[in-house]
Protein backbone atom coordinates (compact mmCIF):
# COMPACT_ATOMS: atom_id res chain seq x y z
CA UNK A 1 0.00 0.00 0.00
CA UNK A 2 3.09 2.43 1.02
CA UNK A 3 5.03 3.20 -1.16
CA UNK A 4 5.26 1.85 -4.37
CA UNK A 5 2.31 1.70 -7.02
CA UNK A 6 2.77 1.48 -10.74
CA UNK A 7 2.29 5.48 -10.99
CA UNK A 8 5.18 6.14 -8.39
CA UNK A 9 7.08 3.47 -9.96
CA UNK A 10 6.67 5.61 -13.72
CA UNK A 11 7.37 8.61 -12.29
CA UNK A 12 10.17 7.22 -10.13
CA UNK A 13 8.72 9.17 -6.94
CA UNK A 14 9.86 7.44 -3.45
CA UNK A 15 6.82 8.63 -1.86
CA UNK A 16 3.23 8.91 -3.38
CA UNK A 17 2.93 12.39 -2.11
CA UNK A 18 2.15 15.18 -4.67
CA UNK A 19 2.69 18.87 -4.13
CA UNK A 20 -0.58 20.66 -6.04
CA UNK A 21 -0.25 23.02 -9.09
CA UNK A 22 -1.42 26.69 -7.80
CA UNK A 23 -1.53 29.09 -10.13
CA UNK A 24 0.47 31.76 -8.85
CA UNK A 25 1.39 30.53 -5.38
CA UNK A 26 3.72 27.72 -6.97
CA UNK A 27 7.67 28.67 -7.60
CA UNK A 28 10.49 26.67 -9.25
CA UNK A 29 12.08 26.60 -5.85
CA UNK A 30 8.65 24.52 -3.99
CA UNK A 31 8.66 22.04 -6.65
CA UNK A 32 11.99 21.36 -7.24
CA UNK A 33 11.93 21.01 -3.64
CA UNK A 34 8.95 18.58 -3.20
CA UNK A 35 10.51 16.59 -6.17
CA UNK A 36 13.96 16.75 -4.57
CA UNK A 37 12.90 15.14 -1.11
CA UNK A 38 11.18 12.23 -3.21
CA UNK A 39 7.17 13.49 -4.07
CA UNK A 40 6.16 15.45 -7.50
CA UNK A 41 6.38 18.95 -7.39
CA UNK A 42 4.29 20.92 -9.40
CA UNK A 43 3.90 23.96 -11.27
CA UNK A 44 0.63 25.71 -11.82
CA UNK A 45 1.40 27.68 -15.49
CA UNK A 46 -1.96 28.92 -16.42
CA UNK A 47 -1.78 32.42 -15.78
CA UNK A 48 1.48 33.67 -17.26
CA UNK A 49 2.50 33.36 -20.60
CA UNK A 50 3.71 30.33 -22.31
CA UNK A 51 7.40 32.17 -22.44
CA UNK A 52 6.69 32.67 -18.81
CA UNK A 53 5.59 28.76 -18.47
CA UNK A 54 8.67 27.25 -20.26
CA UNK A 55 10.97 29.66 -18.17
CA UNK A 56 9.26 28.05 -14.98
CA UNK A 57 10.20 24.59 -16.67
CA UNK A 58 13.48 25.47 -17.47
CA UNK A 59 14.44 26.94 -13.59
CA UNK A 60 12.83 23.97 -12.31
CA UNK A 61 15.36 22.00 -14.51
CA UNK A 62 18.45 23.88 -13.04
CA UNK A 63 17.21 23.10 -9.12
CA UNK A 64 16.57 19.35 -9.42
CA UNK A 65 16.68 16.53 -11.89
CA UNK A 66 13.02 14.89 -10.97
CA UNK A 67 9.54 14.70 -12.02
CA UNK A 68 7.97 17.88 -12.98
CA UNK A 69 3.82 18.04 -13.07
CA UNK A 70 2.89 20.81 -15.59
CA UNK A 71 -0.42 22.30 -14.66
CA UNK A 72 -2.63 24.22 -17.38
CA UNK A 73 -5.97 25.10 -17.18
CA UNK A 74 -8.41 24.57 -20.42
CA UNK A 75 -11.07 26.90 -19.58
CA UNK A 76 -13.68 27.45 -22.13
CA UNK A 77 -13.96 30.73 -23.74
CA UNK A 78 -15.70 33.67 -22.16
CA UNK A 79 -17.15 35.50 -24.77
CA UNK A 80 -18.50 38.20 -24.56
CA UNK A 81 -17.51 39.53 -21.00
CA UNK A 82 -18.42 43.72 -21.45
CA UNK A 83 -22.04 42.14 -21.90
CA UNK A 84 -22.11 39.22 -18.76
CA UNK A 85 -20.18 41.89 -16.57
CA UNK A 86 -22.47 44.31 -16.87
CA UNK A 87 -24.41 43.82 -13.60
CA UNK A 88 -21.38 43.10 -11.38
CA UNK A 89 -19.70 46.54 -12.52
CA UNK A 90 -22.79 48.11 -11.34
CA UNK A 91 -22.51 46.27 -8.32
CA UNK A 92 -18.82 46.80 -7.29
CA UNK A 93 -19.11 50.78 -8.73
CA UNK A 94 -19.86 51.96 -4.87
CA UNK A 95 -16.83 50.10 -4.00
CA UNK A 96 -14.88 52.01 -6.87
CA UNK A 97 -15.79 55.07 -5.71
CA UNK A 98 -14.93 55.06 -2.18
CA UNK A 99 -11.92 53.82 -3.07
CA UNK A 100 -11.15 56.58 -5.30
CA UNK A 101 -11.22 54.83 -8.25
CA UNK A 102 -13.77 56.26 -10.87
CA UNK A 103 -15.64 53.86 -12.98
CA UNK A 104 -15.73 50.76 -13.22
CA UNK A 105 -13.26 49.38 -16.04
CA UNK A 106 -14.92 46.80 -18.47
CA UNK A 107 -14.30 43.10 -18.03
CA UNK A 108 -11.09 42.24 -19.72
CA UNK A 109 -9.77 38.63 -19.77
CA UNK A 110 -6.37 38.27 -18.28
CA UNK A 111 -4.77 35.04 -19.12
CA UNK A 112 -5.90 32.81 -21.97
CA UNK A 113 -6.57 28.65 -22.22
CA UNK A 114 -4.21 26.10 -23.15
CA UNK A 115 -3.12 26.10 -27.35
CA UNK A 116 -0.53 25.48 -29.37
CA UNK A 117 2.27 28.20 -27.58
CA UNK A 118 1.73 25.83 -24.47
CA UNK A 119 2.69 22.82 -26.75
CA UNK A 120 5.72 24.44 -27.98
CA UNK A 121 6.69 24.86 -24.29
CA UNK A 122 6.19 21.49 -23.61
CA UNK A 123 7.95 19.76 -26.42
CA UNK A 124 11.41 22.06 -25.75
CA UNK A 125 11.07 21.19 -21.74
CA UNK A 126 9.85 18.29 -21.11
CA UNK A 127 7.93 17.60 -17.98
CA UNK A 128 7.05 13.86 -17.00
CA UNK A 129 3.55 15.20 -16.32
CA UNK A 130 1.29 17.67 -17.88
CA UNK A 131 -2.09 18.21 -15.66
CA UNK A 132 -5.35 19.98 -16.78
CA UNK A 133 -7.79 22.06 -14.80
CA UNK A 134 -11.32 22.24 -16.03
CA UNK A 135 -11.29 19.07 -18.53
CA UNK A 136 -9.24 18.48 -21.57
CA UNK A 137 -8.20 20.75 -24.40
CA UNK A 138 -9.09 19.65 -27.96
CA UNK A 139 -8.08 16.61 -29.25
CA UNK A 140 -5.32 17.89 -31.48
CA UNK A 141 -3.94 19.76 -28.59
CA UNK A 142 -4.59 16.68 -26.43
CA UNK A 143 -2.48 14.25 -29.34
CA UNK A 144 0.47 16.76 -29.50
CA UNK A 145 0.75 16.84 -25.96
CA UNK A 146 0.90 12.78 -25.93
CA UNK A 147 3.27 12.85 -28.77
CA UNK A 148 5.63 14.81 -26.46
CA UNK A 149 6.33 11.89 -24.35
CA UNK A 150 4.61 13.07 -21.08
CA UNK A 151 1.54 11.51 -19.23
CA UNK A 152 -1.70 13.26 -19.24
CA UNK A 153 -3.65 13.59 -15.91
CA UNK A 154 -6.83 15.93 -15.55
CA UNK A 155 -8.98 16.61 -12.57
CA UNK A 156 -12.62 14.76 -12.20
CA UNK A 157 -15.49 16.27 -9.47
CA UNK A 158 -17.37 13.70 -10.19
CA UNK A 159 -17.49 9.93 -11.18
CA UNK A 160 -19.37 11.03 -14.89
CA UNK A 161 -16.31 13.52 -15.15
CA UNK A 162 -13.85 10.64 -14.62
CA UNK A 163 -15.26 8.85 -17.16
CA UNK A 164 -15.31 11.23 -19.38
CA UNK A 165 -11.66 11.63 -19.01
CA UNK A 166 -10.58 7.65 -19.27
CA UNK A 167 -12.46 7.71 -22.23
CA UNK A 168 -10.31 10.06 -23.57
CA UNK A 169 -7.21 8.15 -22.84
CA UNK A 170 -5.97 10.34 -19.75
CA UNK A 171 -2.78 8.42 -17.86
CA UNK A 172 -4.22 9.27 -14.39
CA UNK A 173 -7.58 11.40 -12.30
CA UNK A 174 -6.86 13.56 -9.62
CA UNK A 175 -10.41 12.91 -8.15
CA UNK A 176 -10.81 16.57 -6.27
CA UNK A 177 -13.77 16.22 -3.40
CA UNK A 178 -15.53 19.45 -2.11
CA UNK A 179 -13.00 20.26 0.50
CA UNK A 180 -10.11 21.22 -1.82
CA UNK A 181 -9.05 24.81 -1.52
CA UNK A 182 -9.01 26.64 -4.94
CA UNK A 183 -10.96 26.01 -8.22
CA UNK A 184 -13.14 23.25 -8.66
CA UNK A 185 -12.02 21.45 -11.43
CA UNK A 186 -15.41 20.83 -12.86
CA UNK A 187 -16.36 20.66 -16.53
CA UNK A 188 -19.48 19.08 -17.11
CA UNK A 189 -21.36 19.94 -13.93
CA UNK A 190 -21.93 23.33 -12.91
CA UNK A 191 -23.24 23.02 -9.87
CA UNK A 192 -21.19 22.51 -7.04
CA UNK A 193 -23.69 21.89 -4.32
CA UNK A 194 -24.25 18.30 -5.64
CA UNK A 195 -20.76 17.56 -5.79
CA UNK A 196 -18.88 14.81 -3.32
CA UNK A 197 -16.61 15.57 -0.71
CA UNK A 198 -13.22 13.29 -1.11
CA UNK A 199 -14.76 10.46 1.07
CA UNK A 200 -17.53 9.79 -1.11
CA UNK A 201 -15.88 10.51 -4.39
CA UNK A 202 -12.48 8.53 -3.97
CA UNK A 203 -13.47 5.14 -3.65
CA UNK A 204 -16.63 5.02 -6.46
CA UNK A 205 -13.97 7.01 -9.05
CA UNK A 206 -11.74 4.07 -8.45
CA UNK A 207 -14.35 1.60 -9.00
CA UNK A 208 -15.37 3.34 -11.57
CA UNK A 209 -11.93 3.94 -13.54
CA UNK A 210 -9.01 1.38 -14.23
CA UNK A 211 -6.19 4.13 -14.55
CA UNK A 212 -4.53 5.38 -10.98
CA UNK A 213 -6.57 7.93 -9.23
CA UNK A 214 -5.22 10.46 -7.40
CA UNK A 215 -6.77 12.36 -4.35
CA UNK A 216 -6.95 15.76 -3.96
CA UNK A 217 -9.04 17.52 -1.53
CA UNK A 218 -8.83 18.08 2.57
CA UNK A 219 -5.07 16.00 2.74
CA UNK A 220 -3.12 17.94 5.18
CA UNK A 221 -1.10 14.77 7.37
CA UNK A 222 -0.42 11.66 8.02
CA UNK A 223 -4.11 10.58 8.94
CA UNK A 224 -5.40 12.10 5.87
CA UNK A 225 -2.34 10.42 3.55
CA UNK A 226 -3.05 6.47 5.14
CA UNK A 227 -7.48 7.62 4.92
CA UNK A 228 -6.77 8.44 1.03
CA UNK A 229 -4.38 5.78 0.10
CA UNK A 230 -7.08 2.78 2.12
CA UNK A 231 -9.66 3.97 -0.17
CA UNK A 232 -7.84 3.27 -3.14
CA UNK A 233 -5.42 6.27 -4.34
CA UNK A 234 -2.71 5.62 -6.10
CA UNK A 235 -1.28 8.95 -4.67
CA UNK A 236 -2.31 12.09 -2.91
CA UNK A 237 -2.11 16.01 -4.35
CA UNK A 238 -1.67 18.26 -1.80
CA UNK A 239 -2.46 22.11 -2.19
CA UNK A 240 -3.84 23.82 1.34
CA UNK A 241 -0.82 21.79 2.82
CA UNK A 242 2.22 23.49 1.14
CA UNK A 243 0.39 27.24 1.01
CA UNK A 244 2.24 27.60 4.30
CA UNK A 245 5.85 26.74 3.00
CA UNK A 246 8.40 29.49 2.64
CA UNK A 247 9.12 28.59 -0.93
CA UNK A 248 5.04 29.51 -2.19
CA UNK A 249 4.34 32.87 -3.15
CA UNK A 250 2.02 33.43 -1.03
CA UNK A 251 0.62 37.12 0.38
CA UNK A 252 1.58 37.84 4.41
CA UNK A 253 -1.95 38.39 4.81
CA UNK A 254 -3.02 35.18 3.39
CA UNK A 255 -0.83 33.97 5.60
CA UNK A 256 -2.11 35.21 8.31
CA UNK A 257 -5.42 34.31 7.52
CA UNK A 258 -4.77 30.51 6.66
CA UNK A 259 -3.13 30.90 10.26
CA UNK A 260 -6.40 31.88 11.81
CA UNK A 261 -8.94 29.91 9.90
CA UNK A 262 -11.15 26.97 11.58
CA UNK A 263 -12.79 24.22 10.05
CA UNK A 264 -15.74 26.61 8.90
CA UNK A 265 -13.94 29.63 8.02
CA UNK A 266 -14.26 28.89 4.10
CA UNK A 267 -16.64 28.68 1.26
CA UNK A 268 -17.10 28.25 -2.42
CA UNK A 269 -17.07 31.48 -4.30
CA UNK A 270 -17.23 32.38 -8.44
CA UNK A 271 -16.80 36.11 -7.02
CA UNK A 272 -12.98 36.45 -7.14
CA UNK A 273 -12.64 34.88 -10.86
CA UNK A 274 -16.01 34.07 -12.31
CA UNK A 275 -15.74 29.88 -11.29
CA UNK A 276 -16.36 28.26 -7.99
CA UNK A 277 -13.41 27.95 -5.82
CA UNK A 278 -12.85 27.67 -2.21
CA UNK A 279 -11.64 30.93 -0.12
CA UNK A 280 -11.58 31.66 3.26
CA UNK A 281 -13.60 34.28 3.89
CA UNK A 282 -13.64 37.71 4.05
CA UNK A 283 -15.25 41.36 3.89
CA UNK A 284 -15.50 41.49 0.08
CA UNK A 285 -17.14 37.79 0.09
CA UNK A 286 -19.20 38.74 2.79
CA UNK A 287 -20.70 41.75 1.35
CA UNK A 288 -21.12 40.41 -1.98
CA UNK A 289 -22.76 36.99 -0.80
CA UNK A 290 -26.21 38.28 -2.98
CA UNK A 291 -24.18 38.97 -5.74
CA UNK A 292 -23.12 35.08 -6.97
CA UNK A 293 -25.08 34.98 -10.48
CA UNK A 294 -23.90 37.61 -11.61
CA UNK A 295 -19.98 37.07 -11.60
CA UNK A 296 -18.62 37.73 -15.11
CA UNK A 297 -17.69 35.06 -16.60
CA UNK A 298 -14.17 32.97 -15.75
CA UNK A 299 -11.22 34.79 -15.87
CA UNK A 300 -12.91 38.07 -16.62
CA UNK A 301 -14.27 38.51 -12.91
CA UNK A 302 -10.60 38.75 -11.47
CA UNK A 303 -10.18 41.73 -13.82
CA UNK A 304 -12.73 43.86 -12.21
CA UNK A 305 -11.18 43.39 -8.77
CA UNK A 306 -7.67 43.75 -9.59
CA UNK A 307 -7.96 47.60 -9.64
CA UNK A 308 -9.62 47.22 -5.80
CA UNK A 309 -6.37 45.27 -4.75
CA UNK A 310 -3.84 47.71 -6.29
CA UNK A 311 -5.34 50.68 -4.57
CA UNK A 312 -6.05 48.57 -1.22
CA UNK A 313 -2.97 49.17 1.67
CA UNK A 314 -1.37 47.10 2.97
CA UNK A 315 -4.45 47.09 6.23
CA UNK A 316 -6.98 46.29 3.80
CA UNK A 317 -5.65 43.99 0.99
CA UNK A 318 -6.46 41.19 3.21
CA UNK A 319 -10.19 41.94 3.30
CA UNK A 320 -10.42 41.95 -0.70
CA UNK A 321 -8.29 39.75 -2.18
CA UNK A 322 -8.83 35.32 -2.52
CA UNK A 323 -7.51 33.62 0.29
CA UNK A 324 -7.52 30.48 -1.34
CA UNK A 325 -8.09 27.27 0.90
CA UNK A 326 -8.86 23.87 1.77
CA UNK A 327 -11.53 22.65 4.58
CA UNK A 328 -8.32 21.26 6.09
CA UNK A 329 -6.34 23.99 6.95
CA UNK A 330 -6.22 24.20 10.96
CA UNK A 331 -4.54 20.89 10.53
CA UNK A 332 -1.92 22.54 8.44
CA UNK A 333 1.48 23.34 9.54
CA UNK A 334 3.88 26.43 8.73
CA UNK A 335 7.65 24.24 7.99
CA UNK A 336 9.71 24.42 4.54
CA UNK A 337 8.62 21.61 1.73
CA UNK A 338 11.58 19.41 1.94
CA UNK A 339 10.50 19.08 6.26
CA UNK A 340 7.15 19.05 5.35
CA UNK A 341 7.04 15.70 2.85
CA UNK A 342 9.69 14.21 5.58
CA UNK A 343 7.20 14.51 8.49
CA UNK A 344 4.21 13.61 6.18
CA UNK A 345 5.83 10.14 5.51
CA UNK A 346 6.95 9.33 9.40
CA UNK A 347 3.26 10.27 10.00
CA UNK A 348 2.28 7.77 7.40
CA UNK A 349 4.24 5.24 8.39
CA UNK A 350 2.90 5.38 12.19
CA UNK A 351 -0.21 5.43 11.24
CA UNK A 352 -0.60 2.61 8.90
CA UNK A 353 1.96 0.71 11.35
CA UNK A 354 -1.01 1.38 14.07
CA UNK A 355 -3.48 0.11 11.49
CA UNK A 356 -1.82 -3.62 11.40
CA UNK A 357 -1.38 -5.11 14.83
C1 LIG B 1 -4.07 28.38 -3.85
C2 LIG B 1 -4.54 27.25 -4.71
C3 LIG B 1 -4.40 27.35 -6.08
C4 LIG B 1 -4.77 26.28 -6.90
N1 LIG B 1 -4.53 26.37 -8.24
C5 LIG B 1 -4.69 25.26 -9.02
C6 LIG B 1 -4.21 25.24 -10.36
O1 LIG B 1 -3.67 26.22 -10.87
N2 LIG B 1 -4.39 24.10 -11.07
C7 LIG B 1 -4.96 22.97 -10.54
O2 LIG B 1 -5.07 21.95 -11.23
N3 LIG B 1 -5.40 22.96 -9.25
C8 LIG B 1 -5.27 24.06 -8.49
N4 LIG B 1 -5.67 24.04 -7.18
C9 LIG B 1 -6.36 22.85 -6.66
C10 LIG B 1 -5.35 21.77 -6.23
O3 LIG B 1 -4.82 21.14 -7.36
C11 LIG B 1 -5.99 20.69 -5.35
O4 LIG B 1 -7.12 20.13 -5.99
C12 LIG B 1 -6.41 21.18 -3.99
O5 LIG B 1 -5.46 22.06 -3.45
C13 LIG B 1 -6.58 20.01 -3.05
O6 LIG B 1 -7.21 20.39 -1.86
P1 LIG B 1 -6.43 20.95 -0.57
O7 LIG B 1 -6.20 22.39 -0.88
O8 LIG B 1 -7.41 20.74 0.54
O9 LIG B 1 -5.16 20.18 -0.44
C14 LIG B 1 -5.34 25.10 -6.33
C15 LIG B 1 -5.49 25.03 -4.95
C16 LIG B 1 -5.09 26.09 -4.13
C17 LIG B 1 -5.24 25.94 -2.64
Amino acid sequence: MWPKNALTERLRLDWPLIQAPMASVTTPELAAAVSNAGGLGSLGLATVSPDAAGTQIEAFGELSGRALNANFFCHPDPGDVELTGREMRTRLQRRYFEAGLGEVPLPSVPFGTFGMEHVEQIRRHRPEVVSFHFGLPDEELVRAVRETGCQIWSTATTVAEARWLEARGVDAIIAQGTEAGGHRGTFLDADPSSQPGLFSLLPQVVSAVSVPVVAAGGIVDGRTIAAALVLGASAVQMGTAFLRCPEASVHPKHREALAAATDSSTRLTKLFSGKPARSVVNRYLDSLQDAEDLAAPFPAQSSLLLPLLQAASDDEIGDQMPLWSGQSVPLTREMPAAELVATLVREVEERLAALTP
